[in-house]
């Protein structure tokens, strides 16, 4: 097993294991880049794929094919990107990625024995294609074809709609508080954004929002819902929800959904389970861990 620095010359040979976009910043040169690939008997099985941020390596692609797997590829890797850190300066490595539930048992067995902290699931991810959604989920059609009452002076607005004024004051939590992680402004993998409706009350306030980004492998992750305490009874949510089942048929019936639901909030998760019937394709996790060194 061996394992060399990734560049725009020798990346494309990695790309079964790595995903476009991170494989585009290698090809691009971008500078902020640590990508390192492992090869078993000079064929490409592996690579880590990571950005240095403030001081921080974080880690947003690591993946060796089933073929070349239990034979040290991954260590290697981790104990390359661990030198690496140091030499730049960094003394934390993070993890922050999304996987399958059959893969978070192994990684998590794999990366404690390389010292990283044990994997915290974050995020629970349906997956769906709109063909399914229509046919299969439980209150799609009703959705599509619901007319639900807005709340009083209540409008939904696109983004580019809202004034900047209430986006400052959303994103200092003024009036009205939410989870970090709910937040309409987390896009922690970097993808391109695909639309976020906002609900703003008499022009002043925004009292809720849905926010769907494109994915590294194009389908639409619907990435943050929520609605203001004193709105949670007013169907707010299923009204935002109808009019992105209606942009979704409508304008990219071809790409696939994903949903994602914090592990811990409960209620999105009942919402999530029952629209999908709780029998989508499949489910993934978002997770996070990470190491001092
Ligand atoms: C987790 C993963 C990276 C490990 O790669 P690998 O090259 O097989 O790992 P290594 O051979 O270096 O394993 C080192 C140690 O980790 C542990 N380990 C690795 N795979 C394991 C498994 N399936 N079960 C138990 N322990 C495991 C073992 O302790 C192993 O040492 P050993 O073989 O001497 O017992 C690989 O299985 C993988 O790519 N899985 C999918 C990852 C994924 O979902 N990525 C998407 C998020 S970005």
């Amino acid at each position: 097993m061996e394992i060399e620095y990734l560049d725009p010359s020798n990346a494309k040979s990695y790309q079964s294991c790595l995903a476009k976009v991170y494989m585009q910043d290698i090809l691009d040169g971008c500078e902020n880049v640590v990508a390192i690939g492992a090869k078993d008997s000079d064929l490409p099985c592996g690579c880590v794929f990571a950005k240095v941020l403030d001081e921080i390596v974080w880690i947003k692609n690591l993946f060796v094919l089933p073929f070349a797997r239990r034979k040290g590829a991954a260590g290697l890797l981790i104990n390359e990107l661990k030198s690496k850190a140091l030499k730049l300066g960094c003394a934390q490595i993070k993890f922050n990625a999304v996987t399958s539930e059959n893969n978070i048992d192994l990684l998590n067995k794999f990366l404690t024995k390389q010292g990283f902290s044990e994997i915290e699931l974050l995020a629970r991810i349906y997956r769906a294609s709109p063909e399914w959604i229509l046919k299969e989920g439980k209150w799609a059609k009703r959705l599509l074809n619901s007319n639900f009452e807005l709340p009083d002076k209540v409008t939904i607005l696109n983004q580019d709609e809202v004034d900047e004024e209430l986006f400052a004051k959303l994103k200092n939590k003024e009036e009205i508080n939410y989870p970090d992680v709910l937040s309409p402004f987390k896009n922690e993998f970097d993808l391109q954004r695909e639309f976020s409706l906002f609900a703003v009350f008499d022009n002043k306030k925004i009292v809720g929002w849905f926010t769907a980004l494109r994915t590294n492998d194009d389908r639409i992750l619907y990435r943050s819902v929520f609605v203001d305490d004193a709105y949670r009874k007013s169907k707010l949510g299923l009204i935002m929800f109808s009019k992105v089942i209606k942009y979704h048929v409508e304008n990219c019936m071809e790409k696939g959904v994903l949903a994602a639901a914090a592990v811990d909030n409960i209620s999105a998760i009942n919402f999530y389970s029952s629209f999908f019937n709780n029998s989508c394709d499949s489910i993934k996790y978002e997770f996070s861990t990470n190491i001092e060194l």
